[in-house]
């Protein structure tokens, strides 16, 4: 194996770790628990670390603290050792590799906000021995893996490359598809010595996947453009729905042709880009410099989707003041039941300035009320139930329960008021209308 920046590492070329290898992942969120679990799967001796005490109840109680198809059946079968804290890694829970995968978001400005990392690298300083290697796995800024290297110097008086090892190996998995994902996805391997690679390669060598081999800012850069060109490609999608809408065109079969048996380039679809990744990892290049870039200007195409469907529904809806509006759809992405930094929040808001009598959510994937991350609150309808005389309504999310909503929205079977429009933002019910009413014969109507 060679450590020249950008080499590929075929499959099965490198020996994975013998089984009973201990290694720790600590942080046991979407990404760090399907990890451990797999991990765990393929032989390895796993201990996760987790300060959410809820969590660890959950885990202890081997049940998920959220959904993530196959992790139910693994939490069952596989044995997972559950600490509070790294620094309680020591003597015969001194594990071999320690994974970092806690959260990364920006402050309130452009700014990554390193608390997590800081906070776990100054307490894994108590318990770091000589032959460890730390494998930072959260989505950075550039340099967050020097700094983290940093910091045990500074702490241990270690030096890493010598005493222990460290690498930067990005997640890059989508939730509902994560255990999937780590057996197929190739994996990037970003190290600064020759140990720190081999050390990292021999452990993802626990799953039948290629391996990218880099450097630490270049495996941060990796992770974050991926992530970036993800941002830019949706906030294009919606600039294209508001180009169309502007020419009094729905953007769902013009992008649908455009595409149609054309080899380059394929156009996404629109759609409310947001979730606790995306907006955040382009805080993450933008810190660096002062200009107004291309990131910018996708953030506010895809921040203004929530303002568009609310306004754009109320015109055609002559107001909605007074009326009843149901909102399908509050996770931040299809089938999953993660909410935070969902977009459909931003858009309940815009909806209140209207007025209305009544809005009806219906997420299918949370429980009843749901949630909300400033301590707010909202009644979880059933679809039927929202839809049932709904003046309005928005379809936000593209839900694979909202398969059969078509058929409520309309038609003969249709149970919406008379007229209602409906704002499909991904053309869940087919009719490749964005906006159209459920009363047959009006502009716009199917
Ligand atoms: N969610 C995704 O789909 C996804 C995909 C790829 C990469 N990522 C990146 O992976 C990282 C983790 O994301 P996530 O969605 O799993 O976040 P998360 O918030 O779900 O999980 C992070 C976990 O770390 C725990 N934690 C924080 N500090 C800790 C500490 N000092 N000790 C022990 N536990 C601690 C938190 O309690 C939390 O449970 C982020 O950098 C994110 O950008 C996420």
């Amino acid at each position: 194996m060679s450590s020249q920046p950008g080499y590929l590492t075929p499959k099965g070329a490198v020996t994975a770790p013998p089984a009973g290898t201990t290694v720790a992942v600590v942080g046991l969120g979407r990404v760090g628990l399907p990890l451990a679990l797999l991990f765990a799967e393929r032989g390895l001796r796993v201990f996760g670390v987790e300060r959410d005490a809820r969590v660890r109840e959950l885990l202890a109680e081997r049940k998920m603290p959220f959904h993530e198809p196959g992790c139910d059946e693994l939490l069952a079968k596989v044995k997972l050792e559950v600490f509070a804290d790294v620094s309680e890694l020591i003597g015969p829970s001194s594990p071999d590799y320690i994974v970092i995968t806690v959260g990364t978001p920006l402050q309130a400005h452009i700014e990554v906000d390193l608390g997590q990392i800081s906070a776990v690298t100054t307490s894994l300083a108590k318990s770091l021995r000589p032959g460890q290697t730390i494998i930072l796995r959260s989505t950075v800024a550039a340099r967050t893996t020097e700094f983290v290297g940093r910091i045990l110097e500074r702490e241990t008086g270690m030096i890493a490359g010598r005493e222990f090892s460290l690498a930067f190996c990005p997640e890059r998995i989508v939730e509902g598809k994560a255990l999937v994902e780590l057996e197929t996805l190739p994996q990037v391997i970003g190290a600064a010595d020759e140990l720190s690679r081999a050390k990292a390669s021999k452990l993802f060598a626990v799953f039948p996947v290629e391996q990218l081999q880099t450097t630490l800012v270049g495996g941060e850069l990796i992770k974050l453009f991926n992530n970036v060109t993800r941002y830019v490609s949706f906030a294009l999608a919606n600039q294209y729905a508001l180009i169309a809408e502007n020419f009094g065109e729905s953007v769902h079969p013009l992008v649908a042709m455009a595409n149609h048996n054309y080899p380059r380039d394929p156009i996404s679809k629109p759609g409310f880009a947001a979730g606790a990744c995306l907006r955040k990892d382009f805080g993450m290049v933008s810190e660096n410099h002062a200009t107004t870039d291309m990131l910018v200007a996708a953030w506010r195409v895809n921040e203004y989707m929530p303002n568009f469907l609310a306004h754009t529904l109320a015109d055609k809806s002559h107001g909605l003041h007074k009326k009843t509006i149901a909102v399908l759809g509050y996770t931040f992405k299809k089938d999953t039941d993660d909410a935070r930094d969902s977009l459909t929040p931003k858009l309940l808001r815009y909806l209140e300035r209207e007025v209305p009598k009544e809005i009806r959510v219906v997420e299918p994937h949370l429980p009843d009320p749901i949630a909300g991350e400033k301590g707010d609150t909202a009644r979880n309808w059933a679809i039927e139930d929202a839809l049932r005389g709904a003046e309005a309504v928005v379809i936000a999310m593209n839900h694979s329960a909202f398969r059969d909503v078509r058929r409520f929205v309309v038609g003969p079977e249709a149970i919406v008021a008379p007229g209602a429009w409906v704002a499909d933002l991904w053309n869940v019910c087919g009719t490749g209308e964005m906006f159209f009413s459920s009363k047959p014969g009006v502009v716009g109507g199917p």
